[in-house]
């Protein structure tokens, strides 16, 4: 007889990893929901070495049990410290240790790869099947036929797509493919194998159009960005790691030496360049989030601009109210319930349908906000350029503070 698995979630990124132990996590009588998923390379993909994960993020990564261990990974940054680099001298300092609606402040700069491999080891063996990349989707019955590249079916009850930026679950959906912003981002990840000597702040360089960033992950190790607007020309730059590193190391030449070193020491396999992609907020607000028992989650709902640095934030938080209201419908006196397709489909299928719904504003704002800060930064104006520098380094800075205020609750309604 052919398997028919409950719920198959596409990609074992952040969203797709934070989902499954959501699920796992939810305990009654029983154990918790088991969930497949399907990742289509040989391992865990990790893509950007780092990033800022803010306060939201952390009580997401508190619900599903893995803050703890981060933080004692990562320390945690003190102040932003922001600095226009026509006049060189820093406009605004401010402290991150401010209270927010939600409690005090949190931000840290989480290695990638350790988060995604805490995430997995805390699944039970054989959650993720590796290697399976999903071409496409049938409808059967109450069924999902999920067809992969080295010709599988796989039969699902739900199907939940954490299947990044290109998501083909989106498509599915009737989302569109994300657009091209007319930016680009370099990132890298310097490990110093010693002290490098940074406060623990997160330092920002703004001016004609670029915007940079430098933030420790610990004592030893520093991650690092720069977005420009990119032309054509500059995609021939995407991979060459040499070329890429002497293009930022052009542009930030008057940066204080020491900053410049970060960029100076890192590794020509530690630099990546990414063409930035959003999706219209538009989209996501009527949009089909979820539709029957498939729904979106991560970059597969809102791809966005990393001008606010929470689009990985964002899926944390998917990622524990996805696994709440699917936890919240599943449950019965009985515990997890045993009951027949039907039953349990239309079960999921409201779950799913509170999901979107408590998604689809925040999704829609932090899509907004993150290409408005983006624009202002790329727009060119003289006029426009010295309010830019001069305002927009604090005006972002409170702005960053009042996106993380932000609680997405636990993995069951209290
Ligand atoms: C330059 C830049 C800087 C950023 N900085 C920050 C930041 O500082 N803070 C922050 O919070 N966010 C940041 N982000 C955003 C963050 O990286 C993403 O939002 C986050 O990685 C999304 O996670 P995800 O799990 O949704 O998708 P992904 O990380 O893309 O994971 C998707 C997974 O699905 C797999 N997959 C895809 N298609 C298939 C398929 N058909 N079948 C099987 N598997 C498949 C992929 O291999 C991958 O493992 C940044 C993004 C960029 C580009
Ligand atoms: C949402 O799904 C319905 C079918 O359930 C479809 O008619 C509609 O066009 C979809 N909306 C979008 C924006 O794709
Ligand atoms: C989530 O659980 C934690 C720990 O039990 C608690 O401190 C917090 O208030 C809860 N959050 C919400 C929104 O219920």
């Amino acid at each position: 007889m052919e398997s028919v698995e409950d719920i198959v979630i596409v990609g074992a990124g952040i969203a797709g990893l934070t989902t499954s132990l959501g699920l796992y996590r939810f305990k009654t009588k029983k154990l918790g929901i088991r969930s497949m998923v399907l990742e289509s390379s040989e391992s865990l993909r990790v893509t950007g070495f780092a990033f800022t994960v803010w306060t939201n993020a952390w009580k997401a990564l508190d619900a599903v049990g893995i803050g703890n261990s981060l933080r004692q990974q990562h320390q945690q940054l003190r102040s932003i410290v922001a600095t226009p680099t026509i006049s060189g001298k820093p406009s605004s300092e401010r402290s991150l240790k401010v209270q927010g609606k939600y409690g005090e402040h949190e931000m840290r700069c989480v290695r990638r790869k350790l988060l995604l491999e805490t995430l997995a080891k805390e699944l039970p063996s054989g959650t993720i099947r590796y290697s399976s990349q999903v071409v496409s989707i049938e409808e059967s019955g109450h069924f999902k036929l999920l067809h992969l590249a080295d010709g599988t079916i796989l039969k699902t009850k739900v199907l939940i797509g954490c299947d990044g930026v290109n998501s083909i679950v989106a498509k599915w959906l009737g989302f569109k493919n994300p657009a091209f912003v007319g930016r680009s981002a370099i990132r890298g990840y310097s490990d110093f194998k010693g002290s490098h000597g940074f406060e623990p702040n997160f330092l920002q360089f703004f001016g004609k159009g670029l915007r940079s960033g430098f933030i420790p992950c610990d004592d030893q190790t520093i991650y690092w960005f720069f977005t420009w607007t990119s032309s054509s020309q500059d995609k021939e730059l995407e991979d060459h790691s040499a070329e890429l590193k002497q293009f930022v190391l052009g542009k930030l030449h008057d940066l204080p030496a020491q900053v410049k070193a970060v960029i100076e020491k890192t590794p020509l396999d530690s630099i990546i360049s990414s063409r930035l992609q959003y999706r219209q907020p538009q989209e996501v607000l009527w949009g089909n989030i979820s539709r029957g028992s498939v729904c979106v989650a991560g970059d597969a709902l809102h791809p966005m601009t990393p001008d606010i640095g929470q689009g990985g934030c964002a899926a944390l938080e998917d990622g524990i109210v996805l696994a709440r209201c699917i936890n919240e419908a599943l449950k019965t006196k009985q515990g997890v319930g045993e009951e027949d397709e039907e039953e349990f489909n239309k079960r999921v299928e409201m779950g799913l349908k509170r999901y979107a719904k408590e998604r689809r504003w925040r999704c829609f704002e932090l899509i907004s906000i993150a290409y408005l800060v983006g624009s202002i930064q790329q727009s060119d104006g003289k006029i426009l350029n010295f309010l830019r520098d001069k305002i927009l380094a604090s005006f972002l800075v409170g702005l960053l503070l009042k996106k993380a205020d932000f609680d997405c609750g636990n993995l069951t309604s209290t």
